[in-house]
Order: C-alpha cells, then structure tokens, then sequence
C-alpha cells in the first residue's frame, strides 16, 4: 500500500531513503517524501504525484541528512497532496513519522488532542500518532512511542524519529510488513525487501506488536509486551538486479517473458520423473497431516484468486479431493463450517495481502491445517502458516501479476499430485505421465511467448473498445477471469470474463460487432461446447479472439479472417492448459495498455500489495 524506508550510519541518508523509495513505489506513488536530521536540525522535503517530482525538488534544492526517514504513498485517508504526504510532524516539528495501515481511532484522539491544543494541518490519519507521541513524550522516545502504540486502533507499520535524539529510528509493526536490513555499522528500515537489496542482504523480519529501536551500533527488537527477543536474521539470494528491468520497456514485460524460468524454478528439487513421485519436504510435518485431509479451502484475492480456482479444478480432477474457493474478503464473513481434516491453502504472492490473512487466520481459528503458496520468504503468511510451498518466480515488481501467477499454478498442481499420491487417489503412473506433461511446460511457454510480436494487431483493435468479454470453460474459466482482470488493471477497458457455457443466460445481449470477445479453445473435454460459443458470437455479428493450440484445423473454419484473430500456443494436456492459455491474455492486455499510453507498472490507484482491508 504505502512503502516506507528509514536509515541510521555514516552515509548520506537521503541518496539511501530516495533509492529505497524508487524500489518501493509500486507499492504506491500518489505522494513521497523524506525527512532527515543533520546537526540536530530537522529537514522535511515532500512532493505530490511520483518519487520523481520529489527527485526533481531535491535536485533543485538538495537536503542532506546523517539519519532520516521517507515514505512513498497510496492515499487512505486524504486526499493525494503535498500537505497530506508524509512524513507528518508534531506541533514543534521535532518528531517525524511515516506510516503504512489505516488508524482506525484517529478521528477521536485527534479530537481530543486539539482540545489539548495541538494544532492538525492534514487530512490524514497519520498525523495524530505524531501529535500523540509529542503529548507523550518526556526525553525518552522509545518510551513516548511505546505508550501511544498501546492507545492505537488499526494496523500499522509506523516509523518515527526525534531530531533531538539522533541516529535513532523507532519502529513498530502491527499489520503491514516491516523489515529490518542490517549493516556494517549502519541499519536500515523499510516495507519490503528490493529497497535494502543494494546495501544488505540480511533482514530481520518484524512480527505483529513487535517495536524496534535502530541506531548504527544496535538493533533491540521487543515483542508486544516489551520483552527484548532475538530473531534469526534471514539471509536473501535475491539478486538486484532481478529487481531491475534487464532491457524490457516495462518489469511486466520482462515479468511475463520470465515465466518459463519462475515455472522452472517452481518445479526444481520437487519432481521426480524416474520416481513418479512429487516431493514437497519443506511442508515439513504438515504433509503427514495433508494425508488425512477430507476437503481443501483455498482462500485468495484478486489474480491470486483465479490461481486458487485453477487450484479447485486440479485438486478435484487430480486429486479428487473436495475444494472450494473463497474471497479473502468475504470468507470469514459467511461463518464458514470449518470440519474436521480440512486443509486451508492461502495463496499470495506478496504474503502480506490483509484480506487473505485476516482468512487465513479464521480458518486456523476454526481448526483448519493452515497451508501457504507464498513468493515472497519471510512474509508474514509464511510465519503463520503450518507449512509453505514458495514460489520461485523470485520479486515481481510490476503491479499486475503475471509470473507469480502462472508460478501459483505450478504450486497448486504440485500440491494436487502429492495429495493425489498421499491420499491414494492418483496412480505413480499416471502420476508419472502428468510430471513428464508439467516438466514440458516451460520450454512450451517459451515457445508460446515468441508470438509476442503479433500482439500489437490486437492491440490496434482493443486499445478503441470500451468493453470486451472473456470466455472460457473448465480449468480455463479461471483463465477467462485472469484476461478480464489483467485487461481491467492496465488498460482501464471494462473488460469482463465469464464461464462460456453462461453467455446464453444473459451476456449474449451484449454481443454486436462493438464488444471484442476473446474465447479460449484449447483441445480438450469442452472443445466443441466452446467451438459452439465462438458460433453464437459470429451468429450475432460479433467479432473473437479465438486462443486456440497450434494445429488447431476447426475454429479458423468458422472465423472471418477480417474481422477475427487467432493466437495459438502449444499443445498441452489439458489439466496443465490454463499455463499457456494465459500468456497471450497477458501480453494481449500489456500491448493494449501500451498502445493506449497507460502506465502499466504502476496503473492508476492501484498497488502490488493490498495490506489494509
Ligand atoms: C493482480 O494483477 C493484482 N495486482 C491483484 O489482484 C493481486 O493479485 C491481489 O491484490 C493479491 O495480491 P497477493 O497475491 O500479494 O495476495
């Protein structure tokens, strides 16, 4: 939602806080600022719009500071502006703070606290904790801070700083992710790991309730009740410059075209082909209980979401194990009936996604076996979870998801063929047959992904409609979704995805020779019902982007070549189709936005991770 980045040591802070930001700012970017201490004077410098309105204002009149803090924003409270960017001070202008969350109580402390006589400039929650902690404060900021953390409602990753105690950073996390990056001599702060990648590769990673105080010399990390307790640090491979563009217009483009290897990396170490086995260790005593499961509930959001419906239909035709798939939003809202021997499976690529723990966290209250498919190591899913199956589709920084996505599936197919094999339900050989099907698949998509170059024909087309329509059937309904949304975030078109076999109930009002519908035909148990939808479409004057598999001899038969597209991609078993079928809908979408001169990486009000409800 919003990235924060705070540092203590010898070098410079600003350079440091303005890079951490510019790695941060798909986490959001309607406003950023810093603000840092030289010589017991406070500088705050804060800009409107992206981090680079704020570069250009340092540049003009530059700040330098020996510690400092910054903050790259995603609007809550108030509206995008320079005033209500952080960071956000205190009356005398002596204690900083940023924040990621939401104060649920701010509007009566703020009251109270202007009856007191502080004076509000903002529209933010964010400024009452400054406010609070001046009121609190007698000499000792960790103190002050500790005793306003216990009069706030909501969640909260909070970093402050007092300029009259230098090279000190206190922080506190309560929700959204909090990291601690550890140095020679120097520490740093900051929401999410690729801001720190550049100085350290050892983070500690903050738990709720925990508060830390940072200087260059120490890191004392305590727990809700106060009491000091020593975390491992975790050390990240992650290499910087998987963080970077690496030669692509755009990280969603080198994203996509990364997705051969983030499935390859996903399968490594967990297949066995000679054995017809799947090997899931790093479930650790979890997967004795996977065994015994009677029903799986996947629990997700947004494109993570269409991977868990993927999910159902792999674990119900492979497995033949019960699975139902919820909203993070919405699950823990139905009172769920959680029996006994049910499997939870959060899957999430940032692991931080508040709808989706706030779930996952009531299923494991209802007694449920709680799993995670998680991309990032050390999020906060992952500490939760009984056992986690991580992606390997290593930082994904554009905000639409595309390699975690397709890695998500990988996850779940693995997770189906080991439920399948444990439970009984799946043969080694048939077990064996599908591996030998999955191993093919990156060198597949490879292959799919060279048709890159005709996308911009769709484009050209799509970039002028208002609206389109996606279908699909079976496992590739999710798919549909996946389209829709991947159209949705990036290009603005209102785009909808819809189960084929529905059109006929009502949708098909909408079909003209204005509505562009993309309808996935792959070979398959449901090939010729979606060959009888592309029929009705053309019956009614419509126009289609057929994705069919290369070889395919019947849709091109009732298409007009004038009027229709066709993109193929390799043929594959069904079960694993959805991996192919979703990489035209991606680069479909992603030339789209371009053409209409959207900012793909970092679409209108949107950001990577939703860690507020
Ligand atoms: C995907 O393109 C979107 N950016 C969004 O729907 C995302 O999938 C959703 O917010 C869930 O995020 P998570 O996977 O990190 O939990």
């Amino acid at each position: 939602m919003c990235g924060i980045v705070g540092y203590v040591g010898s070098r410079d802070a600003v350079p440091v806080i303005v890079e951490g930001l510019r790695q941060l700012e798909y986490r959001g970017y309607d406003s950023a600022g810093v603000a840092v201490v030289r010589d017991g004077t406070l500088q705050r410098r804060r800009s409107v719009g992206k981090l680079c309105n704020l570069e250009d204002s340092l540049r003009a009149e530059p700040l330098a500071g020996a510690f400092g803090i910054g903050h790259t924003r995603w609007a809550t409270h108030g509206r995008p502006s320079e005033e209500n960017a952080h960071p956000h001070q205190d009356c005398k202008g002596k204690i900083v703070v940023v924040h990621n969350g939401i104060i649920e109580n701010y509007l009566p402390l703020k009251t109270r606290l202007a009856a007191q006589g502080h004076k509000f400039v903002t529209q933010t929650d964010t400024e009452v904790v400054a406010h609070l902690v001046e009121s609190l404060y007698k000499g000792d900021l960790e103190d002050a801070v500790r005793r306003a953390l216990g009069e706030l409602e909501g969640i909260y990753a909070l970093v402050l700083l007092h300029k009259d105690e230098p090279q000190k950073l206190i922080a506190a996390r309560k929700g959204p992710p909090l990291v601690v990056g550890l140095g020679e001599k120097e520490h740093f702060l900051a929401s999410d790991i690729p801001a720190l990648l550049s100085y350290t590769r050892d983070f500690l990673f903050l738990d709720d309730g925990d508060v830390v105080v940072v200087t260059p010399d120490s890191v004392k990390l305590t727990d809700s009740s106060g009491r000091v307790v020593k975390r491992d640090p975790q050390r990240i491979t992650w290499d910087p410059i998987q963080a970077e563009k690496g030669g692509y217009r755009h990280f969603m483009l080198k994203e996509i075209h990364e997705q051969p290897r983030a499935v390859r990396d996903t399968l490594l170490g967990r297949i066995g082909i000679e054995d017809g086995e799947v090997h899931l260790e790093e479930l650790g005593a979890a997967e004795e209980e996977l065994k015994r499961a009677k029903r799986v509930m996947l629990v997700a959001c947004g494109t993570s979401w269409h991977a868990a419906l993927v999910g159902k239909y792999l674990l119900e035709q492979v497995a033949q194990v019960p699975a139902e798939v919820d909203y993070g939003s919405e699950f823990r809202y139905r009172n769920p009936l959680v029996g006994p021997a049910s499997l939870c499976v959060a899957i999430t690529q940032s692991g931080e996604t508040a709808d989706t723990l706030a779930a996952f966290r009531e299923a494991k209250r209802l007694g449920a076996l709680p799993i995670a498919i998680c991309n990032v190591q050390g999020s906060m899913i992952t500490r939760e979870a009984a056992g986690t199956l991580l992606t390997h589709a290593g930082p994904e920084i554009g905000v639409a998801s595309t390699k975690a996505f397709t890695a998500q599936i990988v996850a779940l197919a693995l997770l189906a063929l080991r439920l399948g094999r444990l439970r009984g339900t799946l043969t080694n050989e048939r077990c064996r047959e599908l591996l030998e099907s999955l191993a093919r698949v990156p060198h597949l998509m490879e292959n799919a992904l060279a048709m890159s170059g005709r996308m911009d024909d769709a484009a050209k087309w799509l970039s002028r409609s208002p609206n389109m329509l996606y279908l699909g059937r079976g496992v590739n309904y999710p798919i549909a979704l996946e389209g829709a949304l991947k159209m949705k975030e990036i290009s603005y078109i209102h785009a909808e995805g819809y189960p084929a076999g529905e059109m006929k109930h009502g949708p098909i009002a909408l079909i003209d020779e204005s509505l562009p519908v993309v309808a996935l035909c792959p070979r398959g148990r449901v090939y010729d019902k979606m060959l009888s939808n592309i029929q009705e479409v053309k019956a009614r004057g419509g126009r289609v982007i057929a994705i069919t598999f290369q070889g395919d001899t019947e849709v091109g038969k009732v298409l007009e070549a004038d009027r229709d597209l066709i993109f193929d991609v390799p043929a594959v078993a069904e079960v694993w189709s959805p991996l192919l079928m979703v990489l035209p809908l991606q680069l479909m979408a992603y030339h789209t936005a371009v053409r209409a001169g959207r900012d793909v990486d970092q679409p209108r009000n949107l950001a990577k991770s939703v860690t507020v409800e």
